[in-house]
């Protein structure tokens, strides 16, 4: 297997992108036997060290591989599991599939909104939470489901958000 060469690329800067990021970002590549079929994984990383994908940090992976950007942002926007904007602390995902959306998962939706004073994929004002409306999240038989982070909520009732909601305020 041949080792893959160490590219040195020109790390785009700004406050949410510090240098150490991208440090942290190439030492990973660089480790890797080969880079070859590995974008989604590199991508992985990048969005676990940055906490998303902005265009810089895509470009700087695309230029890397030496792969063209545009395959890297079709991959990014192809995957639910990216994003290309910061999230807050918490991210609530809110199940709108067929069963969790028969049994009111919109009405939840609507009201988690309200509660927070954002739209799907905002951050609030605290920086504490993102809502997302996700595809079916394999729960349906606890319909209608929330998620925050990895938690699985079932049977969530609007009475139910603001306990949800104040137990991540808190903790
Ligand atoms: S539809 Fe919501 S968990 Fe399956």
């Amino acid at each position: 297997m041949t080792q893959p060469q160490s590219i040195s690329v020109t790390k785009p800067m700004h406050e949410d992108l510090p240098e150490e990021k991208f440090n942290e970002l190439e030492a990973f590549i660089d480790g890797m036997e080969t880079t070859k079929g590995a974008l989604i994984e590199i991508l992985h990383k990048a969005q676990q060290i940055f906490g998303f994908l902005p265009r810089d940090v895509q470009l700087y992976v695309a230029r890397k591989l030496g792969i063209p950007g545009a395959e890297v942002f079709g991959v990014v926007s192809f995957y639910s599991y990216f994003t290309t904007k910061p999230r807050g602390k918490h991210t609530i995902s809110v199940c709108m599939g067929t069963a969790c959306f028969v049994r009111g998962a919109d009405k939840i939706l609507e009201r988690l909104k309200e509660k927070l004073g954002i739209e799907s994929n905002e951050i609030t004002e605290d920086g504490l939470f993102t809502i997302k409306d996700v595809r079916c999240v394999g729960a349906c038989g606890l319909a209608p489901v929330v998620m925050v982070d990895e938690k699985v909520f079932g049977r969530v009732k609007e009475e139910d958000l603001d306990d949800i909601i104040n137990s991540y305020k808190k903790g």
